[in-house]
């Protein structure tokens, strides 16, 4: 089984991130063209931080887009294959559970595809959007993509059976067999996944977990953290069907997993 470090799952997408990129491809840029699209719309400044960057896809096209990035990641596999593959942002080690850059050093902070959702429990997200107060000057944007806690309200069919994915990825074949569950205590929304590829080497199994967080929730807990909230919508996005595009006009819905956030600290 895929171990755990200080309470933070690893995975294998996490420890291969080569592989991360090959089974969850974005050839487009889709999602940091989303993020510089609300950056845009929203007036935010230069200084960005990327929370939970992964392999740095993201933080480095809004480098490319003029913006100083700073990227971070718990993984360390995945800020050493940033470093070498998505050049341009500075690349840190920091947690979402609590960080400090110090006061007002950026202008927007990005968490992108889900990584908010590692924190798991209310103080974790009280900690996450202390620390993005703490960065962000007054004014400065928070702006999130994430699952939909709600999507999964009666969905039982996606629940506890089973589900195989496979992947190529230099000639090797990586299968996936897929099981998720909703811890309903702890609300979170845990997965069971075991990796085979078929030649000889043993399965592994890992376990991993995401906050299912509601629409409401986020939103009351943006509001006590002091950010306006600008947006909030299940519409299209990076991850949708269908997919959001540059100049598609809000309030379209999409049938999809995902919550998009764009929420802006009070200026004191
Ligand atoms: C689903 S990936 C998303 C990566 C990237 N944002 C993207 O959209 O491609 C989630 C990322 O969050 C990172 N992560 C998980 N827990 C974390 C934590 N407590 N602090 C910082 N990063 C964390 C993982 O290492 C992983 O790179």
């Amino acid at each position: 089984m895929t171990p755990e470090v200080n309470g933070h799952a690893r995975t294998l997408l996490t420890d291969r991130p080569e592989l991360y990129e090959a089974r969850f491809p974005d050839p487009g840029r889709l999602a940091g063209r989303w993020a510089e699209d609300c950056l845009r719309r929203h007036g935010a400044g230069p200084r960005v931080l990327d929370m939970g960057c992964g392999t740095g896809r993201d933080a480095a096209h809004l480098h490319g887009a003029g913006r100083r990035v700073t990227a971070a990641d718990l993984s360390e596999p995945m800020l050493a294959y940033a470093r070498i593959h998505r050049p341009g942002p500075d690349y840190v080690r920091a947690d979402l559970h609590g960080f400090d850059f110090g006061p007002a050093v950026f202008d927007a902070v990005v968490c992108l595809d889900s990584a908010l959702l590692y924190c798991h429990t209310n103080e974790q997200l009280d900690h996450f959007l202390s620390s993005c107060r703490r960065a962000l000057g007054p004014g400065g944007l928070l702006v999130a993509e994430m699952r939909n806690g709600a999507y999964f309200l009666g969905r039982t069919d996606l629940l506890d059976s089973p589900t195989d994915a496979a992947f190529a990825w230099r000639g090797t074949v990586h299968r996936s067999v897929t099981t998720l569950g909703v811890d309903r205590t702890a609300q979170l929304l845990r997965r069971t996944r075991v990796w085979s590829t078929g030649d000889g080497a043993e399965p592994v199994e890992e376990r991993s977990a995401w906050r299912l967080l509601f629409p409401q929730e986020l939103r009351h807990f943006l509001t006590a953290h002091g950010f306006e909230v600008l947006e909030l919508h299940d519409g299209p996005g990076p991850r949708t069907e269908p997919l959001w595009h540059e100049g598609l006009p809000p309030g379209r819905t999409a049938d999809a997993d995902r919550l998009h956030v764009v929420a802006r600290a009070a200026r004191h």
